[in-house]
């Protein structure tokens, strides 16, 4: 595979150059957090939920902005040019930087380290649209500020390879009955009665990108939502579900627990809301 140049603190540098002090807070504490942008046509997906969500996680924990937002912009386009990126994704990092090891957070002095880099996937044609997603179902393991986009991933991590020993695709994570969401998406049912249902935000979930503007379109659309929490069971019985994420869009669920859903097929309602999803997203998309 071709060297990437990415994004280390003011520099663009070879993928084998670009280092990280073993210091930093990103690495000792997952004193991190972070963003994934979806690219198409070399275009950018929802910037401004992303950079807006951003500045939310850092000022939750008390971390500067590192750059203005333009800069920010300017650094994703860079990267997308000089990888030559067609379709794929965008991460971006930001920690609290370098500093000895303590659970205090270090002084003003200490700059936030900053690291962008991309990562070639297909997106629009994926085999998920097609194939659709099996899940299971496991305890919510997370820690109580899901809603902060932090690198603290180990937990979903562990989720997912509880799925992928049982050969499923993902796991939905259950906190007192109720669905939070998935391992990196969040969570939605469409009721036999077409109401499209998605737990409300909260600490216990990330306010997705895509979700924001999924319910917006599929208001549009004049399909009923609520936003509520909802069971296991309530997702068996429903007509279709779905996960939705930057990197997935909209990625039908045809089964949970071994049950399928619907007719174990993705359904026509959610493929629906995908083609609008990416038509919409595209539309407002930014190119350099
Ligand atoms: N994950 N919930 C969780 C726990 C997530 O990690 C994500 C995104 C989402 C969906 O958010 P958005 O629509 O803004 O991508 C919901 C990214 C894609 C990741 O970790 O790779």
């Amino acid at each position: 595979m071709k060297k990437r140049v990415v994004y280390v603190n003011g520099s663009f540098v070879d993928e084998d150059k670009a280092k990280v002090s073993v210091f930093d807070r990103g690495f000792l504490f997952a004193d991190a957090v972070y963003e994934v942008t979806a690219v198409i046509d070399g275009k950018i997906l929802e910037w401004d939920g992303h950079v807006k969500r951003l500045e939310r996680s850092l000022k939750e924990l008390d971390m500067k902005f590192p750059i203005s937002e333009n800069e920010l912009l300017d650094i994703h386009f860079d990267l997308i040019k000089k990888n030559t990126l067609k379709e794929g994704l965008i991460y971006l990092q930001v920690t609290r930087g370098e500093d000895d090891r303590s659970f205090d957070y270090p002084d003003e002095s200490v700059k936030p380290t900053l690291v962008l880099f991309t990562q070639v996937k297909s997106l629009a044609e994926s085999n998920i649209a097609k194939t659709g997603l099996k899940v299971i179902s496991v305890p919510d393991m997370r820690w109580g500020r899901r809603d902060i986009k932090t690198v603290q991933l180990l937990a979903p991590s562990m989720c997912k390879m509880m799925a992928k020993k049982k050969n499923k695709d993902d796991a939905w994570m259950i906190q007192d009955g109720f669905i939070t969401e998935g391992t990196s998406n969040n969570a939605y049912i469409i009721t036999k009665d077409n109401v499209l249902i998605t737990r409300n935000l909260s600490n216990d979930i990330l306010a997705g990108v895509t979700r924001r503007s999924i319910i917006r379109y599929a208001k549009e659309a004049q399909i009923k939502i609520e936003e509520r929490p909802f069971t296991i069971d309530e997702a068996k019985k429903a007509a279709e579900a779905f996960v939705s994420s930057a990197t997935t869009f909209i990625g039908p669920v045809v089964e949970i627990d071994n049950q399928k859903i619907g007719n174990g097929r993705p359904g026509k309602q959610s493929l629906r809301l995908r083609e609008i999803y990416i038509n919409e997203s595209m539309k407002n998309a930014l190119h350099a």
